[in-house]
C-alpha cells in the first residue's frame, strides 16, 4: 500500500507530471534536445513516407505536436473533474442526460463485507480481462479462519465467441466452468456462483441484472436488454454437468472493492482499469433517487467509461482518439474509457507511431504490416516497452518482431510515446477518481475524507508508473482526501464470493420467507372451494341441520322504501367504538347525531349487568347532550354478535366474540338485559323497538340510498354478512313468500373443520392465545382483530429462523397486540416507501434492515391478501345463492360494507371485488362503502317497524 505525504508535491509540477521509464527528467523539458540524431533517411522503400524526411526541428516540432496532445492540464482535469462531478450527480437524481452520461447504476450490494461470510463459492470472470474468462474456486473462512488462496484457471474467448451470437459465449462459460470443475477434487453438490459480469447493466437484484451494453471488445448478439444471469442459468442447464446454483452478479469494480481485506479496508471504493476502466463506491441510500431508501449505503457502479462530455473532454481528444473510436466496435460509445482502459492503450501508441513513421519521424519513416494493423500493439507490449530497466532493448524486440527497422532514437520516442499515451491515461483516471472523492465528501458532508480505494486490473498491475502518477493527481485535484489505495489481491474473485455469500444467505432467507407465506397465497381452486363450502353450509343452515352458518332470521323482511320519517335513538355496539346516535329521518332525507363512547376491557370482560349499565349511562349522558332528556324515542340497538332473534325486539345472545366476554348475557336476551339496566336506572324511559346485526344495520344503511342493496358486509374488528333470503328458504320461519334478512354470522364459518386445510399454525398460534379458542375461524383469518397478531407470529417464526432482525428476538416482538392491524395498511400503503415501513417497525423497538422491511411488507401483504380473498369467496357464494334463488342469469345487486379493515387498508376492499369477480362472474356486485354505520341502518329498522306497527293499529 503506497501512501505519499502531501508536501511532496508543488502545483507546478503537477503539469510535467509525465513519468519517464528510468526516472528520465519530465518529457517537455526534452523536446528541444530531440535533435536530428535519432532520425535516419531511407528513400523510396516500400512503407516509407514519400514526401522527404522533415528536417530535424521540423520532426521535433512533429514529435512535440504529437506528444503535446497527451498533454492534460490542471485546468482540465478539474474541469473533467467538476462535469463529471455534475453528471454523477444528475444521474443520482435520475435526471442523468444521454450527453454526459455516466450510468450510476446501483448494485444491491448495501454494505462492504463483515467478514463473516463462510462457505465454498465458484467464482465466473467475464470482461474484466478482455478475451479471457476466469473461474475460481474460492473458500471464505469467516472471521475465525485463515484465508484460503483462491483457485482458478483462465480460459481465452476465441474472437468469434466473443462477437458471435450470445448463447455461443454462454455456453463457453458453461463449458470452461465444467472444465474447471471436472479438475476440481471437491464434493461439487449445492455449488453456488458468483457471476462476476464487467459490462454495464441495470440490475433488479442481486441475482437479476440486464446488460445495457456491451464495451470492451465484445459485441454478442441477442444479450443487450436481456437478464445476464439467467442466461448463464439457461447455459448451465444446457451444459447439464453440475447444478450449480447463481446467487449474484457482481461488477468487477464491487467484486475488487469487496475484495478488500477488511483488516486494511474496509474499501470505500473500486478501481478497475484494466481492459476497460470503472469505478464504485458506497452512496448513501438515500442520495439514489431509483430506490426509495433513506437508510444506508448502496454501492454505485459509476461506469464512467461512457462519460463524453464533448465540452471537457473535446479539448482532449487527439486526433489519434477519434482515430481508435472510429474504427472500435462501438464508435461514440465509451469515450473516456477509450482514452483509458488497457485495451486501447497499445492501439493509441500504434496510432500515434504509425503517424509518426509515416510523418517519417520515426523508424526511417518506414511502416510495416503489422504497424498499419489494428490491435498489434497490445497492453503488455506498451508496459515492457515503458519499463523503465528493459524498456529500450524490448522496444527494439517489440518493434523489430512489428517488421519495423529501428533506430538509434527510435527506442527512446517510442518510449515517450508510451509514457505520453499511459500518463494521460492515468491523470484523466484521477480526474475521475477526485470526482468520485468530492461525491463522497459530499454525501458524508465531510470537509476531510479519508478513504481507502481498492484498485484492481492489469493496467496497475503492469505499469507501476500508473499508480504513482494517479496518486500525485489525486491529491492535486482532491487535496481534502486522504486517500489510501489498496491494490486487490486477486482480482477480485474472493469480492465476489463475499457478495455471492451475502445473496446466497439472502435466497435462502426469502425462500425460508416463501416456505412460511406459501399456504397464504390461496389459488382459484382453493377459493372456489371455500365458495362451494360455504354454499353449502349456508344451505344446511337455513335448513337448521349442522352447519358452522348459523343463518339467523333477523325479522327483517324488506329494506327501507324512503317512506320512513320521524327521529329515533340508535345504539351500535359490537365495533370498534360504541355510539350513541340521534337518527332524524325526513322526507329531506336523513340526518344523524351520535357520541362515541369507550367501552373499557375490564367491562366488556366483566359483568354483563355492568356492561349494560354502562350502555345505560352513555344513553342519558347522550339524551342530556342533546337536550333529549325524558323523551323516549323509539330506539334501534344495533348489537353485533351473533343472537338467535324471536322477533325484531327479541335477541338471545348466543355467544360473545371479538374480545367480549360479559357474564351472565349468552343465552340471555339482550333487548329484555338492556330494558333491565334501563329499569335500574331512574326517571330513564326508552322504547327499545329493535335489535339488529350491524351487518344488516349496515345494508339497511345503504338500502336507504340504493334498492339494489341486499347484502350488508362487515370487516372490521370482525367479519359477517347478511343478505336478504327468500323466506321459502328459512325453516325456522314460517312463510315462504317474500324474503327475510339472514345474518349468516359467518365468523364462525369452519368451526366445524372446514377450513382446516387452508389453516396455517400462524392461525392455530392466534386461536390458542384468544379468549375464544376454536371458535370464529374464519373471522381469525380474516378480520381486524387478529391480522395484526397473525403477522406477528409469522414475524416471530421469520425471526427464530434467523431471516429476520438477524435472528434477535425482542420482548417486544413478543408482546400480544403490539402489532397492530392497522400497521397492515399503513406498511401496505403504496405511498408510504420502505423507509416509512421501517419507521414503524422501529417504533416497535425492532433493530431492522431495509431487507427486513420488505420482507415484513411481504407478509402484510400475504396475510392481508389471504383476508380479503376468503372475505370474497364468501361474498361470492352469497350473491350466487341470490341469484340462484331468482333463477336468473344475470344478477345485479349491491353490497353494502363497513368495518375499518375494508375502510382503511389501500387493497382490501379491491381484492374483495377481485375475487367476487373471478368466482361470481355473472353477478354484476357494487360495493357500496357505508356512511353513517349500521346505527342509521337500525334506526331505519326502527323506522319500518313503526310504520308497520302504525298500519297495523289503522
Ligand atoms: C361501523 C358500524 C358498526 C360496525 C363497525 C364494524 O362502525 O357502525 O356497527 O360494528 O363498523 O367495524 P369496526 O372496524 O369498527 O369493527
Ligand atoms: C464496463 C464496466 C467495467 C469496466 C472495467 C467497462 O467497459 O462498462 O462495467 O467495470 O469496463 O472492467
Ligand atoms: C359477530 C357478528 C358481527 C361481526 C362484525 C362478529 O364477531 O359475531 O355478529 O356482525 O363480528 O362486527
Amino acid at each position: 500500500m503506497r501512501h505519499i505525504e502531501r508536501e511532496e508535491l508543488k502545483p507546478e509540477e503537477s503539469d510535467q507530471l509525465l513519468l519517464l521509464p528510468g526516472g528520465h527528467p519530465p518529457l517537455w523539458n526534452h523536446m528541444d534536445s530531440i535533435g536530428p540524431v535519432g532520425l535516419q533517411q531511407r528513400e523510396g522503400a516500400p512503407g516509407c513516407s514519400q514526401e522527404g524526411l522533415p528536417c530535424p526541428s521540423d520532426s521535433s516540432e512533429l514529435v512535440l505536436e504529437c506528444l503535446q496532445q497527451f498533454k492534460v492540464t490542471e485546468t482540465q482535469l478539474q474541469q473533467i473533474q467538476a462535469s463529471l462531478l455534475g453528471s454523477m450527480e444528475q444521474a443520482l437524481r435520475g435526471q442523468a442526460t444521454p450527453a454526459s452520461a455516466v450510468r450510476m447504476l446501483p448494485t444491491y450490494v448495501g454494505s462492504t463485507p463483515h467478514g463473516t461470510e463462510q462457505g465454498d463459492f465458484v467464482v465466473l470472470e467475464l470482461g474484466a480481462t478482455g478475451a479471457s474468462l476466469r473461474v475460481l474456486w474460492v473458500t471464505l473462512m469467516g472471521t475465525e479462519g485463515h484465508r484460503m488462496e483462491p483457485q482458478s484457471q483462465e480460459f481465452v474467448i476465441p474472437p468469434e465467441v466473443m462477437l458471435g451470437p450470445g448463447q455461443q459465449l454462454f455456453d463457453f462459460a458453461a463449458h470452461c466452468l465444467s472444465e474447471f470443475l471436472d479438475a476440481l477434487p471437491m464434493d461439487k453438490q449445492g455449488l453456488q456462483l458468483g457471476f462476476s459480469f464487467s459490462f454495464p447493466c441495470h440490475q433488479t437484484g442481486l441475482d437479476r441484472s440486464t446488460l445495457i451494453s456491451w464495451t470492451k471488445g465484445f459485441r454478442c448478439s441477442g444479450v443487450e436488454g436481456h437478464d445476464v444471469v439467467q442466461l448463464l442459468r439457461d447455459a448451465i442447464e444446457r451444459q447439464g454437468a453440475y447444478s450449480i446454483d447463481v446467487f449474484a452478479v457482481v461488477n468487477d469494480t464491487v467484486g475488487t472493492m469487496m475484495g478488500c481485506e477488511p483488516g486494511v479496508g474496509p474499501c470505500e471504493v473500486g478501481l478497475v482499469v484494466d481492459t476497460g476502466t470503472n469505478a464504485c463506491y458506497m452512496e448513501e441510500a438515500r442520495h439514489v433517487a431509483v430506490l426509495d431508501e433513506d437508510r444506508g449505503r448502496v454501492c454505485i457502479s459509476v461506469e464512467w467509461g461512457s462519460f463524453s462530455d464533448d465540452g471537457v473532454l473535446g479539448p482532449v481528444l487527439t486526433t489519434f482518439d477519434h482515430a481508435l473510436d472510429r474504427e472500435s466496435l462501438n464508435p461514440g460509445a465509451q469515450r473516456f474509457e477509450k482514452m483509458i482502459g488497457g485495451l486501447y492503450l497499445g492501439e493509441l501508441v500504434r496510432l500515434v507511431l504509425a503517424h509518426l513513421a509515416q510523418r517519417g519521424v520515426l523508424f526511417g519513416g518506414c511502416t510495416s504490416p503489422a504497424l498499419l494493423s489494428r490491435g498489434s500493439i497490445l497492453l503488455d507490449h506498451v508496459a515492457e516497452m515503458e519499463d523503465p530497466l528493459a524498456g529500450a532493448a524490448r522496444v527494439h524486440a517489440l518493434l523489430q518482431d512489428l517488421g519495423l527497422s529501428v533506430g538509434a532514437s527510435d527506442a527512446e520516442l517510442v518510449q515517450y510515446v508510451c509514457a505520453a499515451v499511459l500518463t494521460r491515461a492515468a491523470r484523466l483516471c484521477a480526474a475521475a477518481l477526485a470526482a468520485v472523492l468530492s461525491r463522497l465528501q459530499h454525501s458524508r458532508e465531510q470537509q476531510m475524507l479519508q478513504i481507502a480505494v481498492a484498485t484492481g486490473g492489469r493496467v496497475f498491475e503492469r505499469h507501476p508508473s500508473f499508480l504513482s502518477v494517479l496518486q500525485k493527481t489525486v491529491m492535486l485535484l482532491a487535496p481534502q482526501c486522504d486517500v489510501s489505495f489498496i491494490p486487490s489481491v486477486d482480482g477480485g474473485g474472493r469480492g465476489v464470493a463475499m457478495v455471492t455469500a451475502v445473496a446466497a444467505r439472502l435466497a435462502a432467507h426469502r425462500r425460508l420467507l416463501e416456505e412460511n407465506l406459501a399456504p397464504f397465497r390461496l389459488n382459484h381452486n382453493q377459493l372456489a372451494a371455500v365458495q362451494a363450502q360455504m354454499r353449502e353450509a349456508m344451505v344446511k343452515g337455513l335448513r337448521g341441520e349442522a352447519s358452522s352458518l348459523r343463518m339467523l332470521p333477523t325479522y327483517v323482511r324488506a329494506t327501507p322504501d324512503g317512506t320512513e320519517r320521524g327521529d329515533f335513538l340508535a345504539l351500535d355496539l359490537g365495533g370498534t367504538n360504541f355510539r350513541v346516535l340521534l337518527v332524524r329521518v325526513t322526507a329531506g332525507g336523513v340526518k344523524i347525531t351520535s357520541q362515541v363512547y369507550s367501552i373499557p376491557e375490564d367491562v366488556a370482560q366483566g359483568s354483563g349487568q355492568q356492561l349494560f349499565d354502562r350502555i345505560v349511562d352513555c344513553i342519558v349522558d347522550f339524551q342530556q347532550k342533546q337536550g333529549l332528556s325524558g323523551q323516549s324515542l323509539p330506539l334501534g340497538f344495533t348489537f353485533s354478535f351473533p343472537c338467535r332473534q324471536l322477533g325484531l325486539d327479541q335477541g338471545i345472545l348466543l355467544n360473545w366474540t371479538k374480545g367480549f366476554s360479559a357474564s351472565d348475557c349468552e343465552g340471555q336476551d339482550v333487548v329484555c338485559l338492556l330494558r333491565e339496566a334501563i329499569g335500574r336506572r331512574q326517571a330513564v324511559e326508552l322504547n327499545v323497538v329493535a335489535i339488529v346485526n350491524d351487518t344488516v344495520g349496515t345494508m339497511m344503511s345503504c338500502g336507504y340510498e340504493d334498492p339494489r342493496c341486499e347484502v350488508g358486509l362487515i370487516v372490521g374488528t370482525g367479519t359477517n354478512a347478511c343478505y336478504m333470503e327468500e323466506l321459502r328458504n328459512v325453516a325456522a320461519v314460517a312463510g315462504d313468500s317474500g324474503h327475510m334478512c339472514i345474518n349468516m354470522e359467518w365468523g364462525a364459518f369452519g368451526d366445524d373443520g372446514s377450513l382446516d386445510l387452508l389453516r396455517t399454525c400462524f392461525d392455530a398460534n392466534v386461536d390458542q392465545a384468544s379468549i375464544n379458542p376454536g371458535k370464529q375461524s374464519f373471522e381469525k383469518m380474516i378480520s381486524g382483530m387478529y391480522l395484526g397478531e397473525i403477522v406477528r407470529h409469522i414475524l416471530l417464526r421469520l425471526t427464530s429462523l434467523g431471516v429476520l432482525f438477524r435472528g434477535q428476538q425482542t420482548q417486544r416482538l413478543q408482546t400480544r397486540d403490539i402489532f397492530k392491524t392497522k400497521f397492515l395498511s399503513e406498511i401496505e400503503s403504496d405511498s408510504l416507501a420502505l423507509r416509512q415501513v421501517r419507521a414503524i417497525l422501529e417504533d416497535l423497538g425492532l433493530p431492522l434492515t431495509s431487507d427486513d422491511a420488505l420482507m415484513v411488507l411481504e407478509v402484510c401483504q400475504a396475510v392481508s391478501q389471504r383476508a380479503a380473498q376468503l372475505c370474497g369467496a364468501g361474498v361470492a357464494a352469497v350473491v350466487e345463492k341470490i341469484r340462484e334463488n331468482r333463477g336468473l342469469e344475470e344478477l345485479t345487486v349491491s353490497v353494502g360494507v363497513d368495518g375499518t379493515l375494508y375502510k382503511l387498508h389501500p387493497h382490501f376492499s379491491g381484492l374483495v371485488a377481485a375475487t367476487v369477480r373471478e368466482l361470481a362472474p355473472r353477478c354484476a356486485v357494487t360495493f357500496l362503502q357505508s356512511e353513517d354505520g349500521s346505527g342509521k341502518g337500525a334506526a331505519l329498522v326502527t323506522a319500518v317497524a313503526c310504520r308497520l306497527a302504525q298500519m297495523a293499529r289503522v
